[in-house]
């Protein structure tokens, strides 16, 4: 029934009628179970369902319906194991962890919103839940959505309904491009002329201007995580930085001048790596980051970045001759290293693009594979952790048929959902010890022509639910015809709440 595909699943006889009169009973005083209670009753509280539930201790509920929310006290290793079990009598999520316990209300709301046939009826305020048992637990840690928010912005309530959605299928990573040649989106206060200039707070097309402060990223990250989503940002270094150029000329090979890029493409003009005043602002950049947001991962991007300016540039020059580095790429391994050395400082893990690995990933970090996945097996071959991302499978701004109507696409090579869907982090090349370095999957949603949230949605949508079953369910729990099924199953409601793409019709 449900998407991702769980572990274990039965129907049983009986059903339990989820209405007003429930309760949502909790183990604990004031705890985390308590939040996790209280994101249930969100979920509850907006459209198809009006059904508010109080939260409250088991001893206040014993004379109610409830829905129990359990934690064990033993670990079992995963934590985001959750059992979901349905019955006459009550419904019970178990876990070890909150983040299980999420999962489990996770389950319990996608169960929930396939029992409503007419989706237009905004206010349910009863539902009949078949009776189920279910255990579940997901493959891989890392299972993640980026969104690029530097060649578009998208505002917070844009990223709050992105995040409903990967929570509504168990993503637990958001990876926030935050930086790119098109824009700088967030608000570094030793560094003002980052936004004050690089926002492009003048770009005359729609969606091209604007950036976050530092409230409105708390904001964001306290919201991914009552969904238990880690928000990963990236800053993209040291090419796709013509922003950075625009607002700190000095900081280039040239000295400028510069404007935020109106175009897409690959950028010549990136960070001097000779002047030491490109290591202070980045620097400050991470220093700021590292307070400001809670992950233990940074990623700091490296694609992409073409040596045509290194190589014509004093600065440059005098630095690759003083650290006697083999060739202009190696000063992009200089760079790495340097800023490796720094994450040290403030106690974060570094992500990186797979272009990195050609001049050495330092051990502990984490590589990005997106030219394929080749790169990924090279680098878990080594004994470093990476995430599989690759174009093949996983780039949601290719185009998902071959209608000539895609605009948000950037790619006319279609990844049709029956792709993502076959999609498998662990390639055959990698034996078990290093596929034990693969944390997990990710796709990546550049927005070059997606200029709104709706265009986005179209992209993902129904791609997400696919790739969600594929970096969840165990490969050979995996069936496409199964799959097709659930995903009718859930259709009404995505295509009702969020603009899906119409191949969702013909499955
Ligand atoms: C990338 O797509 N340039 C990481
Ligand atoms: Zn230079």
């Amino acid at each position: 029934m449900i998407i991702p595909k769980p572990l274990e699943f039965k129907q049983l006889t009986g059903s339990f009628q989820l209405d007003r009169e429930c309760v949502i009973g909790a183990t604990d005083d004031g705890n985390a179970e308590t939040l996790v209670g209280e994101y249930l009753h969100s979920l509850l509280v907006r459209p198809p369902f009006d059904i508010p539930l109080e939260v409250s201790h088991f001893a206040d509920s014993a004379s109610k319906r409830t829905i129990r929310l359990v934690k064990k006290r033993a670990s079992d290793g995963n934590a985001e194991q959750y059992e979901l079990k349905v019955s006459d009598g009550g419904i019970q999520i178990v876990a070890s962890t909150d983040a299980g316990l999420t999962r489990g209300v996770q389950s319990l709301y996608q169960l929930a919103l396939q029992q409503v046939n007419d989706q237009s009826n905004a206010s349910i305020q009863s539902v009949s839940l078949p009776a189920i048992e279910m255990t579940d637990k997901p493959r891989f840690v890392w299972r993640g959505m980026h969104l690029d928010v530097s060649r578009h912005f998208f505002p917070v309530d844009d990223i709050k309904r992105y995040l409903d959605l990967l929570a509504a299928f168990k993503f637990n990573v958001f990876h926030w491009h935050l930086t790119d040649d098109q824009g700088w989106r967030l608000e570094i206060e030793q560094y003002p002329e980052l936004t004050r200039v690089g926002s492009a707070p003048h770009a005359s097309e729609p969606g091209r201007s604007g950036f976050y402060t530092k409230s409105q990223i708390r904001e964001v990250i306290a919201y991914a995580a009552q969904r238990h989503i880690e928000v990963i940002p990236e800053i993209d270094l040291p090419g796709h930085t013509q922003a950075v150029l625009a607002a700190y000329p000095k900081l280039s090979c040239t000295g400028g001048p510069f404007e935020v890029s109106p175009k897409s493409g690959i950028h010549k003009d990136v960070l001097c790596v000779g002047n030491e005043d490109t290591f202070k602002l980045v620097f400050a950049v991470l220093d700021e980051i590292a307070e400001l947001f809670v992950s233990g991962y940074i990623h700091l991007g490296g694609d992409e970045c073409p040596t045509d300016r290194w190589k014509e540039c004093k600065k440059c020059q005098k630095r690759w001759a003083d650290e006697k580095l083999k060739d202009e790429n190696d000063l992009q391994g200089y760079f790495t290293r340097r800023v490796v050395e720094h994450l040290k400082k403030v106690n974060r893990v570094g992500v990186f693009w797979d272009e990195v690995l050609e001049r050495g990933l330092p051990a502990g970090h984490v590589l990005m594979s997106w030219r394929g996945m080749e790169h990924g097996i090279q680098a878990a071959k080594l004994g470093l952790k990476v995430v599989m991302s690759p174009h093949t499978h996983c780039y949601f701004d290719f185009k998902q048929t071959n209608d000539p109507d895609e605009h948000g696409a950037t790619w006319a090579d279609p990844i049709t959902l029956e792709k993502v869907y076959a999609f498998d982090p662990i390639p055959s090349e990698l034996d078990a010890k290093s596929a034990h370095h693969v944390l997990g999957g990710q796709a990546n949603v550049w927005t070059e022509r997606m200029p709104d949230m709706k265009t986005v949605e179209m992209m993902v949508l129904p791609r997400l639910c696919g790739l969600s079953e594929a970096i969840w369910s165990d490969a050979k729990h995996r069936n496409w015809d199964d799959f097709r099924k659930r995903l009718a199953a859930i259709a009404p409601w995505l295509t009702k709440n969020y603009n899906v793409h119409k191949r969702i019709n013909d499955l």
